[in-house]
C-alpha cells in the first residue's frame, strides 16, 4: 500500500532546489567536484547530503550516503524521491543506488532527478539506475 502524498511539481522544484544548495557545502578539495544530493522522506521532509573527502582518498563519502545519514538519524525510512546536483549531471554511482534502494518503498517508482550546472534536469528512475537489485526480500 502506498499511502505517501502525491510527488507535486511544487515539491520536485524544492528538492532539485535543496540539492543545489547544499552542493556548495561539499567538501571536495582532492577531486574538485562538488555533489548535493536532497531525498524527499515519506514524512514529507526534504534531506540533504554532500560529498565529503579525506586525505585517505578512499574514505571519501558520496553526497546521496550522507543524505541517507541525514535520514536515517531524523528517524526516516522511506525515501520517495531523490535529486542529485553535480556541474556535469551525473548519475548516483554504483554504490549510493544500492544504498539508496535500501530505503525505497516496496512497491512504487522512485524519480531521481538529476540536475547540471546549467539547471537542465534529467529524470530517472532508481529502478533504472539499479534494475534487479538486492534488497532485504532477498534474505526472507
Ligand atoms: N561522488 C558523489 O558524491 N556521488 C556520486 O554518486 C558519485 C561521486 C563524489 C565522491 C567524490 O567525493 C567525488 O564525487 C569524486 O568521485
Amino acid at each position: 500500500m502506498n499511502d505517501s502524498p502525491p510527488i507535486t511539481a511544487e515539491i520536485r522544484e524544492r528538492l532539485i532546489a535543496a540539492a543545489c544548495a547544499a552542493r556548495p557545502n561539499a567538501y571536495a578539495p582532492y577531486s574538485r567536484f562538488m555533489v548535493g544530493a536532497a531525498l524527499l522522506a515519506d514524512d514529507g521532509r526534504i534531506y540533504t547530503g554532500v560529498n565529503v573527502e579525506n586525505a585517505s582518498y578512499g574514505l571519501a563519502v558520496c553526497a546521496e550516503r550522507n543524505a541517507i545519514g541525514a535520514l536515517a538519524l531524523a528517524g526516516g525510512r522511506r525515501v520517495l524521491a531523490v535529486a542529485v546536483c553535480t556541474s556535469n549531471g551525473v548519475t548516483p554511482c554504483g554504490a549510493c543506488r544500492q544504498v539508496l534502494s535500501e530505503f525505497a518503498p516496496e512497491e512504487g517508482e522512485v524519480p531521481v532527478w538529476i540536475v547540471d550546472g546549467a539547471g537542465d534536469v534529467r529524470e530517472m528512475t532508481l529502478a533504472a539506475l539499479l534494475p534487479d537489485d538486492f534488497g532485504a526480500r532477498h534474505l526472507r
